[in-house]
């Protein structure tokens, strides 16, 4: 490697339609082993567009096969890998349902709130063995200024991406009732998925930025007249996630 341009070190978690980066040049892989086990995947180290000077970690949250459900990943072993092999900044991919007007189908989002409807994942680091309680500030749970910089080259690559909004996170795997939406929409959530939490608030204890991009997948239950159906989402997907790898090309170019 040349010399590097920045002291960060950046990973991608791939969600729902990401298992793998196809402009990621992978250089080596690494099954990393945690005290809190296996995570999703081995590690693949390489780099976006021929990018040689930053080095980009990425890591497929639901298994190389697409296998792991969402209430059944190892959200802790994930967050503690990409930590010991150096990350200090997560870029997340999270394919969501929209609840809001503008939350389209296969457009782009960058959340700057969460609401965790979660509720039987284990969802802290700081469980046993502690010199002292620690309680993080989770105020603002994504990095701001990383995702300030999401949008900037989702701008300079004509990439619409919706700045702000609510992240619901659902417990999965089945996906929500109209109902349960309505009251999601009641308490100001603009998208629901089930993989940002703990997810976020995991790397924020380990002290490591992290910042959300969603991808629309369908309209959120209830919302438009349409029954929400495995073909749709996976066409919407396609669709969105092209616009990921176009926009972290340009984001890891800009480091
Ligand atoms: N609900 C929850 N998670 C999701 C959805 C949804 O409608 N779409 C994609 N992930």
């Amino acid at each position: 490697m040349t010399e590097k341009k920045s002291d960060k070190k950046f990973a991608i978690i791939g969600g729902t339609g990401l298992t793998k980066l196809e402009n990621l040049e992978i250089v080596r892989r690494e099954i990393v082993m945690t005290s809190f086990g296996e995570p999703s995947s081995a590690l693949a180290f390489g780099c976006i567009d021929g990018v040689v000077e930053q080095e980009v970690v990425f890591m497929a949250r639901h298994g190389h096969a697409h296998n792991i459900p969402p209430h059944m990943i190892n959200y802790r072993a994930n967050i503690k890998a990409l930590k010991s092999v150096g990350v200090t900044s997560i870029f997340a991919i999270n394919a969501v349902g929209g609840i809001r007007d503008d939350m389209v189908p296969g457009t782009l989002a960058v959340p700057d709130q969460i609401i965790d409807y979660t509720t039987r994942r284990v969802n802290t680091f700081f469980e046993s063995n502690l010199s002292h309680v620690t309680h993080i500030d989770f105020s603002w749970p994504y990095n701001k200024q990383l995702s300030e910089q999401v949008f900037n080259a989702a701008q300079q690559q004509g990439i619409d991406i919706i700045k702000g909004g609510t992240y619901a996170a659902t417990e999965g795997p089945r996906l929500e009732t109209a109902a349960e939406i309505q009251r999601l929409k009641r308490d100001g959530c603009d998208m629901v998925g089930m993989t940002g939490m703990p997810e976020a608030a995991l790397a924020r204890e380990l002290d490591m930025d992290y910042v959300s991009i969603c991808v629309n997948a369908n309209w959120a239950a209830g919302i438009s007249n349409e029954l929400i159906t495995m073909e749709a989402i996976d066409r919407n997907l396609v669709k969105g996630m092209a616009k990921v790898r176009q926009l972290l090309a340009q984001l890891i170019a800009q480091f």
